[in-house]
């Protein structure tokens, strides 16, 4: 089972590459490799592949540079996704692509389920909302929605915070947002035990589709943050709850964007683990590495 697979040094590239091992052979791609604002480069990667699967992990991720650079973040969120998927259906390869909960508004009394109407309120949403698009219009194609991925691996909230909480004496948290935290390694387990299913299905294969891949449960990004620096004995900040008003960030955010699981559970028979004891894990396992990322 081979995979090809833009983005080499992010969050979720380096999770899928460490999950992968020996059942999987996963050919990552950096942005110095395939620069996603370079169609040409794209197309060419996929064309010369040895691969029965392409995984696109590599996004314009920060949010409120997005908001000032909306061209670069369309071109790489929606365009280059479009191009690998008219690529991969050019050749019959499925297509695995990740996205967002920033594509909904955040008005909701209730998770969001994926045939919910997605109205982003900020540009980096509305970059990843017309991927999603452009990648379902192929066959064959995938599109996970995560939110607030967490891991051992590269810049995250988890590991932010930790760090935040050693080098202040106070630290103010969001305490008005809410959402549903992912582990993003398993998110990286889910994505190489699937990949042998999606190589083999057929176009018609409920496999296929949009979903949503959280863990279990919704919380404050302040409880969120908390349950990870409560590990830590070297901790010191005090916590401090504030408001999304009070930080005044350039993009707005959806206040309450969790993800409805079932159908992700109905397809796969994936059962997702609740967010805390996955935050807790995770915390130990940076406290332990003495929080190298
Ligand atoms: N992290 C979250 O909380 C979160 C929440 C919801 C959805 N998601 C989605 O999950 C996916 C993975 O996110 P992540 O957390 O792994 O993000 P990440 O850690 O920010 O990694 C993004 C990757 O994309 C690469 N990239 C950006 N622009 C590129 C370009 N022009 N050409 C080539 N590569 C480029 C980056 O390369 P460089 O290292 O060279 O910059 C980096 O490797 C994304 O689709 C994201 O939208 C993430």
């Amino acid at each position: 089972m081979k995979v090809l697979q833009f983005g080499r040094t992010g969050q979720v590239a380096t999770a899928v590459q460490a999950a992968a091992r020996e059942s999987v052979e996963v050919t990552a791609l950096s942005r110095a490799e395939c620069d996603l604002e370079n169609a040409e480069q794209i197309r060419e990667a996929i064309r010369e592949a040895d691969c029965d699967l392409v995984l696109n992990t590599a996004a314009f991720t920060q949010v409120d540079p997005a908001e000032a650079r909306p061209d670069e973040a369309f071109t790489v969120n929606a365009i280059a996704p479009d191009v690998m998927a008219e690529a991969c259906a050019a050749r019959g390869l499925p297509f695995v692509h990740l996205s967002t909960d920033a594509v909904f508004d955040g008005v909701t009394d209730r998770p969001y389920v994926e045939t919910d109407e997605a109205r982003p309120i900020n540009a980096y949403g509305r970059s990843k909302l017309a991927g999603e698009q452009a990648v379902l219009a192929h066959p064959r194609t995938v599109v996970l929605r995560v939110s607030w991925v967490f891991s051992r691996y590269g810049r995250n909230y988890v590991s932010f915070m930790l760090r935040l909480a050693r080098e202040r004496d106070v630290l103010r948290v969001v305490a008005d947002q809410f959402g549903s935290p992912t582990d993003g390694e398993a998110l990286a387990a889910f994505l190489v035990a699937t990949a042998p299913r999606w190589a083999g299905a057929p176009a018609d294969d409920p496999a296929f589709g949009l979903f949503h891949f959280a863990n279990a449960g919704e919380t404050s990004r302040f409880d969120f943050a908390k349950a990870a620096i409560d590990r830590d004995p070297q901790a010191r900040a005090r916590i401090e709850p504030t408001t999304q008003a009070a930080f005044a960030e350039p993009a707005p955010r959806p206040p309450r964007s969790p993800l409805d699981t079932a159908k992700l559970r109905a397809v796969f028979g994936f059962e997702p683990e609740p967010w805390r004891a996955a935050v807790e894990r995770t915390a130990d396992r940076l406290i332990a590495s003495g929080l190298a990322v």
